[in-house]
């Protein structure tokens, strides 16, 4: 055989084993990182975090290894829903700083191969949003860019068009004067909710995408998708009643309707795979890396799987999965952890990748939820699993939710309620100032307040003693985080199986590399399981290679992979050797 074509024949046969990752896409083994602005970093002393903030910390970013990392809502807003309720889609909001600064913050990102994502609404605006404005004076451009409705008159009384009830407690329809008409909003009354059967919204909608991917943004975290369409008014413009949950008997809850007719309308899946081809228009338009979509979904697992398109679409190529999210608590034992893991590994279109959330800004924090003596073990399993992590700021650290009180509680989904109720609504607790020293406020900001309460434990939990320590949450994050640049971590196969009630195990192969494996014992007793008898592992001895302050044994030292002895609550990762 002539050399060249030898060798051209024995790239290929690599190629075949091993793809370049950049020929496959830079997200598909991302480390994504949530950032809540207002929370992170403050420059400027006010209390509240900003851009400036955010691009100062950015080596942080680096140190943790994130690839990519999504920011909550930074345009401007009223803040009724802290930017949730979104006034200007073009502009930032003055408590983040300016366009300038958001450039600042681009630039230093791309210098450190961070990409920076936004958060893209396109459920609803504020109230106080010029569209809005314009839609209530029955201007011609703007009267049909949301949901308008007369209502109905019950015994000479003005009623709200039917039974809908918003996210936030009470009806989805607030009366407007101006318009003599009520609007739709499926969260706050400050939240209006955009009519997509107007295809002017659509294109209103595209050119926000447009527009902040044109100054160098590498994606959406898209808001709230399941909410964005209602179901098709009738032929004299109403809108069907919810049927009733029969287990609810709070008739203001949300949870009192079954919403069939304002969630997961078949539309929204076609309107992703609209949003995902302006990502591709762009790619076109300024070439470089993939632009992506991350879609925020909770629903059903068939539906789920939509978002990442079909035979004739492209969609999101990270449709969040929540499975572990949602589903896990204390009490789960090792099959749960296995059943969760396997309902997206099996149930996923092929060629698509996994992605795993284990937190954000609207759900308690991993170490409230599942124990804080678990934090180790789930990051361990987040780190290991194939494909996309995604991490809430904080989580590297383990922090936990902090209590705050009725009279300091902020957010509109606890606010709305009531000093009963509000503990187990309120987002507040894990929304607190991000920990980085043990100095006055945790060293988030210089100033003497906080717009949330900081943690009473940040003389222990911070990113300043967590450094010093071998074995803090921290570093066993950073070195989870250096195994993923392994070729078996990145590539290998992966398989999970729950060995007893009490240990799950991940085990990542790949010809021609070490194996690894997760092994998490979820309980409180002392285990000893046998590993070759569940994996194939060619080898009778394995290494220790990521090992918790809960190990006796120390990173490197070696054991017989069939009989691996598990400290109450202890995770490791083991290697071939
Ligand atoms: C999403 C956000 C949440 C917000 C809601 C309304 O669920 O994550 O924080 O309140 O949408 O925009
Ligand atoms: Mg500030």
């Amino acid at each position: 055989m002539h050399g060249v074509s030898k060798l051209l024949a024995l790239c290929s046969l690599l190629a075949l084993a091993l793809p370049a990752l950049a020929e496959v896409g830079w997200w598909r083994t991302a480390q994504f990182y949530q950032i809540y602005p207002r929370s992170f970093k403050d420059s400027d002393g006010d209390g509240v975090g900003d851009l400036n903030g955010i691009t100062q910390q950015l080596p942080y970013l680096k140190e943790i290894g994130v690839t990519a990392t999504w920011l909550s809502p930074i345009f401007t807003s009223p803040m009724a829903d802290f930017g949730y309720d979104v006034a200007n889609f073009f502009e930032i909001d003055s408590t983040f700083g300016t366009m300038e600064d958001f450039e600042a913050l681009l630039q230093r990102a791309q210098q450190l191969g961070i990409k920076i994502i936004l958060d893209f609404v396109p459920n609803h605006s504020s109230d106080e949003c010029e569209w809005f404005k314009r839609s209530a004076a029955g201007d011609e451009e703007y009267k049909d860019f949301y949901v308008w409705h007369t209502g109905k008159v019950v015994n000479g009384i003005r009623e709200p068009p039917n039974n809908w009830i918003s996210v936030f407690r009470g009806s989805q329809w607030t009366w407007n004067d101006e318009r003599q008409a009520y609007y739709l909003h499926q969260f706050h009354h400050k939240q209006p909710d955009f009519n997509y059967r107007n295809p002017k919204v659509i294109e209103a909608m595209k050119d926000v995408l447009r527009f902040w991917l044109r100054k160098g943004v590498y994606g959406f975290r898209v808001d709230a998708v399941p909410h964005v369409y209602e179901v098709e008014a009738d032929e004299n413009g109403d809108f069907p009643d919810e049927p009733r949950n029969e287990w609810n008997n709070d008739p203001e809850d949300y949870g009192y309707l079954d919403h069939i007719y304002t969630t997961h309308q078949p539309e929204t899946i076609e309107l992703v795979y609209i949003f995902r081809e302006i990502m591709e228009e762009i790619d076109a338009e300024l070439g470089g890396d993939d632009r992506v979509l991350l879609t925020e979904a909770y629903g059903p697992l068939d539906v789920l799987m939509q978002y990442y398109g079909n035979e004739t679409a492209r969609g999101s190529q990270i449709p969040f999965n929540f499975e572990l999210l949602s589903n896990l608590n204390n009490n789960s034992n090792a099959y749960h952890y296995s059943e969760l893991i396997h309902n997206w590994l099996d149930k996923m279109p092929e060629g698509q990748v996994a992605n795993w959330v284990l937190g954000n800004h609207d759900q308690s924090r991993i170490g409230s939820r599942l124990g804080a003596d678990r934090i180790d073990a789930i990051n361990m399993m987040l780190l290991t699993l194939p494909g996309i992590s995604v991490t809430y700021q904080g989580e590297e650290l383990g922090m936990t939710d902090v209590f705050i009180s009725w009279e300091d509680t902020v957010d509109p989904q606890a606010c709305q309620s009531n000093e009963e109720e509000f503990a187990h609504l309120s987002r507040d607790p894990v929304r607190t100032p991000f920990q980085w020293s043990d100095e006055a406020n945790a060293g988030f900001t210089s100033g003497p307040n906080t717009w949330l309460p900081v943690a009473t434990d940040f003389n222990l939990v911070n990113v300043k003693r967590e450094r010093s320590i071998p074995l803090s949450h921290l570093n066993i994050y950073k070195q989870l985080r250096s195994l993923r640049d392994e070729p078996t971590l990145k590539q290998g196969d992966v398989d999970v199986t729950a060995i007893s009630p009490n240990v799950l195990a991940i085990k990542r192969s790949l010809s021609g590399y070490s194996s690894y494996i997760t092994v998490i014992n979820v309980s409180d007793d002392v285990e000893t399981v046998s590993l070759d008898s569940v994996f194939p592992l060619l080898s009778t001895k394995l290494r220790y290679v990521v090992v918790s302050d809960k190990s006796i044994r120390r990173t490197n030292d070696e054991t017989f992979a069939n009989s691996v002895l598990l400290l109450p609550k202890e995770a490791v990762v083991l290697s071939t050797i």
